[in-house]
């Protein structure tokens, strides 16, 4: 008889999904973070979860409900989230970091507020850790897909992150393209596999395209098995 249950490829595997921005303090009142809701992230954990995966969706402060029967880890800073990633890495069978994670934090988080002084100032700052780039380094038999986003020269920056951050695949989306990139319920990626393959996905809903996605991802999961 007709189903329209999703497929379940997923079962007994661990997927571990990073989602929204970080948040890097600056003091008390203040932080330095990005647009990211963290809609694509999240729309991925349920579609894994519907897959039948046990999901850890590891979040940054986003205002989306934490979807029901996955682990939610709620995390504010880059370095926070870095920590709780690597706890799951060892048990992970894939990582996907959809997570739009600060590249910059403040060199010193005051614990008072800081008062305006007269004239200019300007904000020391230090590179946090790439978290996929450790990922990448540290891989046994981890599936590990990355996100770009970027406003110019998607192809050639996304199929540099490929390589630099040790990927199996990379979702790339021009953030500044009508229908996709920060807030919006849709988007219009691309997916650059390790084995040169390209796919262009037209304009989708982002469930729709947390569908394909994890579609890929069981592909790449049974490529590993043979
Ligand atoms: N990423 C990460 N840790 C960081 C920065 C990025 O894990 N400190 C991950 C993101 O989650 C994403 C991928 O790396 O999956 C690419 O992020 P992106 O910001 O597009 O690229 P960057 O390598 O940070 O380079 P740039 O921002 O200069 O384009
Ligand atoms: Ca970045």
């Amino acid at each position: 008889f007709f189903t329209n249950q999703a497929p379940k490829n997923l079962i007994g595997k661990t997927v571990v999904v990073t989602a929204g921005p970080t948040r890097e303090k600056i003091d008390p009142v203040r932080f330095i973070s990005n647009h990211s809701t963290g809609k694509m992230g999240y729309a991925l954990a349920e579609e894994a979860k519907k897959q039948g995966a046990h999901v850890v969706l590891v979040s940054g402060p986003v205002e989306l409900p934490a979807p029901a029967g996955l682990d939610v880890v709620k995390v504010e800073s880059a370095e926070e989230m870095y920590n709780a990633v690597l706890k799951y890495y060892d048990s992970a069978d894939v990582v996907i970091k959809t997570a739009a994670v600060a590249d910059y934090r403040p060199k010193i988080t005051y614990d008072h507020k800081v008062k305006k002084q007269a004239g200019d100032s300007s904000i020391e700052l230090e590179r946090t850790k790439d978290i996929l780039l450790e990922l990448g380094k540290r891989k046994r038999n981890q599936v590990l897909v990355g996100f770009a986003a970027e406003t110019e020269n998607v192809e050639e920056y996304a199929k540099k992150k490929l390589t630099a951050k040790n990927a199996d695949m990379i979702v790339a989306n021009n953030v500044k393209a009508e229908g996709a990139g920060f807030g919006t319920d849709t988007n219009i990626v691309t997916l650059f596999k390790r084995s040169g393959s390209v796919l262009d996905l037209p304009l989708m809903s982002k469930s729709e395209v947390a569908k394909r996605i994890i579609g890929e991802i069981t592909f790449l999961l049974k490529d590993m098995d043979e």
